[in-house]
């Protein structure tokens, strides 16, 4: 069992703050959603995590099992159990899939054959993935192609931010699955950023956090869903 802890986040970008104390925490094997207006800080939670230049870390912590992520390489984060899928893949022309995962400690052997497993799992066609890393992918294919990265390298935790944008019904469906096996097949803690109710038909919220203005404000159940789709975040600004 493991544990996710972020505490009193504070987070500058372009010299204003942004994050305004963040806390989340979580264990294995939950799935926790993040739900918030644009603008609200949601993205920049994940780039902060991911070590991004530019996103400056003024206070606070994030701990995988007491170890202090903020101090350590965008590597070692990964190596210690991070897994983050951006709203944005980035193209990293020049480099394979099959390297990139290599680079962040999957085995060699049998890589190929179980990439092409798990792009089966989410409706991608394998032959995407002998591309350069994300170079002439679609939107929906970008997403899936982090999905494969993230059940290849098994992480402890997984965030990601707005997965469900850009894919067709089908593969939001499959995409929405294949998340929620991940709880079960090693436990992982799935941190899921969305708009959107219609990801959490096939994947079950542990927890529902509402984000305005750079802090977590409300958390509920998977009714929190409903609610927000229902009265949107105007309720959840009032003392802001
Ligand atoms: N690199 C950047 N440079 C300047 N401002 C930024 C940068 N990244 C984010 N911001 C600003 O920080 C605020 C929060 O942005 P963020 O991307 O975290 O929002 P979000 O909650 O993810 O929104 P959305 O739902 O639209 O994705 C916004 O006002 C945004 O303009
Ligand atoms: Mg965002």
């Amino acid at each position: 069992m493991s544990t996710l802890t972020i505490q009193g986040l504070r987070v500058e970008v372009a010299g204003k703050e942004v994050l305004k104390g963040f806390d989340l925490a979580m264990s294995s094997g939950e799935v926790h959603v993040i739900m918030g207006p644009n603008g609200s800080g949601k993205s920049t939670l994940a780039h902060a995590l991911a070590g991004h230049p530019g996103y400056r870390v003024t206070a606070g912590s994030a701990r995988i099992d007491g170890v202090e992520l903020l101090e350590l390489s965008p590597t070692e984060r990964t190596r210690h159990g991070l897994f983050l899928a951006l709203q944005h893949p980035m193209e990293v022309p020049g480099v394979r899939p099959v390297d990139l995962l290599a680079a962040a400690g999957a085995p060699r052997e049998g890589l190929a054959e179980l990439m092409a497993e798990e792009a089966r799992r989410v409706e991608l066609r394998p032959e995407v993935l002998e591309r350069f890393v994300n170079v002439d992918l679609s939107g929906g294919e970008r997403k899936r192609a982090e999905m494969v990265q993230l059940a290849v390298l098994r992480p402890k935790f997984a965030m990601l931010d707005e997965i469900d944008s850009g894919l067709d019904v089908d593969a939001l469906g499959a995409v929405a699955r294949r998340l929620q096996e991940t709880t079960t097949e090693w436990g992982c803690g799935v941190l899921a950023i969305t708009h959107f109710r219609r990801l959490l038909h096939e994947l079950t919220a542990t927890k529902i956090h509402v984000v305005t203005d750079g802090r977590v404000v409300a958390t509920g159940g998977p009714e929190m869903a409903e609610i927000l789709e229902k009265d949107g975040y105007e309720p959840f600004r009032i003392g802001l």
